[in-house]
């Protein structure tokens, strides 16, 4: 039986990593890619992953969202050896501080939402040849328009990562309206509070720094097979956490 073959961006750490040891100790079905910017943080991933004993199996791509020829061929890579994608998960973020407003929505944008457009229609021909596809942007509860007018949390950086959120937001809005005729089911996920680096290398700020305790990265993974094994098909097209739906 062919593989169910997915696609993580950013899966050398945090969030992806953690996606990539769930599926691949989920079943034997599930083939990951770890699509990752530098080729030997996805190989050194990949070792580590492989080394703990899955189910599944691994393999990598060079991939850096920024750049539309590696893109490119990344996809022309997964069309030759697979011929189809099942699940594309554009999980690659950042936030930037960079004290020049317009450098620091430059940065993030590039990374948070261009880069994401740029991935999902390289490889969206694959998905829509696969049989039951998904399309799973990885975004945050700070995208909320509704937790932000309520709220208002405030960080150094938040006034670009929220937008870049709420931007991926309709990104995945507008692929859901487009493709879902086709058969394509797109989710915008937030992965909950959970370790990783996004928040900077130290040990604290992997932890959660000045937020909390932030969670296992792994039930972000958890999340992500309940969508894909079908589980969350009625909130295609939704803005969902792992306890329901979050407001737009
Ligand atoms: N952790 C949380 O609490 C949390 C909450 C809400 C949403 N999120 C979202 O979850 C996603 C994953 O983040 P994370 O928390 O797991 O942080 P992370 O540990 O920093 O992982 C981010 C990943 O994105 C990669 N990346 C950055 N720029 C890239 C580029 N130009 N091309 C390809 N890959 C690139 C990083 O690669 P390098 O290692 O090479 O830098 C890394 O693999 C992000 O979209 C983030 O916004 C996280």
């Amino acid at each position: 039986m062919a593989p169910t073959t997915v696609l993580i961006t950013g899966a050398n750490s945090g969030v992806g990593y953690a996606t990539t040891q769930v599926l691949a100790s989920a079943s034997e079905k599930f083939h990951i890619i770890l699509a990752c910017r530098s080729l030997e943080n996805a190989e050194k991933a990949k070792s580590e992953i492989e080394a703990a004993g899955i189910k599944g199996t691994l393999s990598t791509v060079q991939l850096d969202v920024t750049n539309s020829e590696s893109v490119k061929q990344a996809a022309e890579l997964v069309g030759t050896k697979f011929g189809t994608l099942d699940v594309l998960i554009n999980n690659a973020g950042m936030g930037s501080q960079n004290p020049d407003v317009k450098t620091r929505f430059q940065e993030t944008l590039e990374v948070n939402v261009i880069g994401p457009a740029v991935v999902a229609e390289a490889f969206r021909p694959l998905l829509l040849k696969a049989e039951k596809p998904y399309s799973i942007y990885v975004t945050s509860g700070l995208g909320s328009l509704a937790a932000a007018s309520a709220s208002g949390s405030d960080f150094p950086g938040a006034d670009c990562y929220c937008t870049s959120k709420a931007a991926l937001n309709m990104l995945m809005m507008r692929e859901w309206v487009a493709f879902k005729s086709k058969g394509l089911k797109s989710f915008a996920m937030c992965p909950g509070f959970v370790i990783s680096n996004l928040r900077g290398k130290s040990e604290e700020a992997r932890n959660g720094g000045r937020f909390g305790q932030a969670e296992d990265p792994k039930t972000s993974g958890e999340l992500v097979l309940s969508i894909i094994e079908g589980e969350r098909d009625s909130d295609a097209g939704g803005f969902v956490q792992k306890d329901g739906v979050w407001p737009w």
